[in-house]
């Protein structure tokens, strides 16, 4: 099949294409670049040996996406392209349901003029809101609790609109949970730009010796450990994840929901160990108040991908925090890998 991997110059995005192209897929990447480097794409074709087609292209240019459909016959989309970061998006909400609302309508309005009603969307766990229900499975009420949330539960509403509208089109939404690791060949990886929101990438650049200390949000949760409880899934599984849906789609129309999770939690303390022993010594940590907004514990209840698609995570912890740190500790800046690191410590 010919598929096309909007944002795939990013974190998911660069993995998926891998997994499409060593399934003997066919892949353009459509990416604006705003949060990512090329290179993701050039290190894609070192592994795999197979050619990506790029196209340089920013979502709110909708006679460039129509080029794109002009261009390349595709048999389906996956649409990872989107803002993601949760404080920005309160801080710039008119940017986020921009970039991130319009662009998908643009998409879809060239979809439908190409005649291409395959979809495959990254939506997020972050729908469910800060609820403590657990495990979370697909019935749970929708709640975002942040514009970043929001942009997502919109999304999910337009295009279950749409396959009601039309039962042509064939619509996949993946809540994910929490993506963690990096390809095992330490190639591709996770490359935030500023200081990471995100636990693991915060971990790895202490561990590298970028930061000081992880900041541990909150030690007084209802919890084991009283720290926060997510469920952390490999990249690889997750790229696998959606190998499977487009596979799915490939015989059935309609609107589908699956949450790609582990089904099991871990707590920011167990990670942050889980990383210690995989780089070989401490990583420092010190604890601080809760991050507003934050659950407890989350974890998918991810059955359902299973029984429908035959999808299920199997990558452990330990193997995210392994391959985590072979990425971070080879690229110490990630792609623009250009600045001497003072110390770096490990195996
Ligand atoms: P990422 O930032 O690494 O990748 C997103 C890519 O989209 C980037 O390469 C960026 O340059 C591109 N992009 C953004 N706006 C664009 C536009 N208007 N036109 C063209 N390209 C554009 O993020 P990621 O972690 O790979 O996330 C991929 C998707 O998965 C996002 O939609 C994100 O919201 C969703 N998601 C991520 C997580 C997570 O924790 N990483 C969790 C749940 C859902
Ligand atoms: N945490 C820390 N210190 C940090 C960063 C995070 O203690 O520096 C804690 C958080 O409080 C939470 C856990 O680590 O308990 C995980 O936090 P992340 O920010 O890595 O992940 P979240 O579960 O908060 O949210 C992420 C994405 C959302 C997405 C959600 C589910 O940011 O966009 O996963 O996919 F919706």
């Amino acid at each position: 099949m010919k598929v096309l991997v909007t944002g795939g110059a990013g974190y998911i995005g660069s993995h998926t294409t891998l997994s499409l192209l060593d399934d003997g897929h066919d892949v353009v990447v459509l990416d604006n670049l705003c949060n990512s480097n090329a290179e993701s794409v050039r290190r894609v074709e070192e592994i795999s040996g197979r050619h990506v087609e790029f196209r340089r292209v920013d979502l709110l240019d909708a006679v460039a996406l129509d080029a794109v459909f002009a261009e390349f016959r595709f048999d389906s989309v996956i649409h990872f392209a989107g803002l993601k970061a949760v404080g920005e998006s309160v801080e710039k909400p008119l940017a986020y349901y921009q970039n991130n609302v319009v662009g998908t309508l643009n998409l879809l309005h060239a979809m439908e003029r190409a005649e291409v009603r395959t979809l495959v969307f990254s939506s997020s766990a972050t729908v469910y809101g800060a609820s403590d229900r657990v495990p979370l499975n697909e019935h749970e009420p929708l709640d975002a609790s942040n514009p970043y949330g929001r942009t997502k539960e919109q999304i999910e509403d337009i295009l279950s609109d749409l396959g009601a509208a039309d039962p042509r089109w064939r619509v996949a939404l993946l809540r994910y949970f929490n993506p963690a690791g990096a390809h095992e060949s330490g190639r591709i990886g996770e490359d935030p730009q500023g200081t990471p929101n995100n636990l693991l990438p915060f971990v790895a650049q202490v561990a590298v010796g970028r930061r000081e200390k992880v900041t541990v949000f909150g030690g007084d949760y209802p919890t084991p450990d009283g720290t926060g409880i997510r469920d952390y899934i490999h990249v690889m599984d997750l790229a696998a994840g959606h190998i499977a849906a487009v596979g799915f789609l490939n015989n059935r129309s309609g609107v589908f929901r699956w949450n790609l999770g582990t089904g099991r939690g871990s707590s920011v303390l167990e990670v942050i160990q889980a990383f210690s022993e995989a780089v070989g010594h401490k990583v420092k940590h010190e604890f601080a108040d809760r991050r507003p907004g934050d659950a407890a514990v989350s974890y998918a209840d991810p059955a359902a991908a299973l029984a429908d698609l035959g999808w299920s995570a199997h990558r452990t912890l330990a193997q995210m925090c392994e391959d985590h740190w072979r990425w971070q500790r080879n690229n110490p800046f990630g792609y623009s890998n250009d600045v001497a690191v003072p110390s770096l410590h490990g195996k």
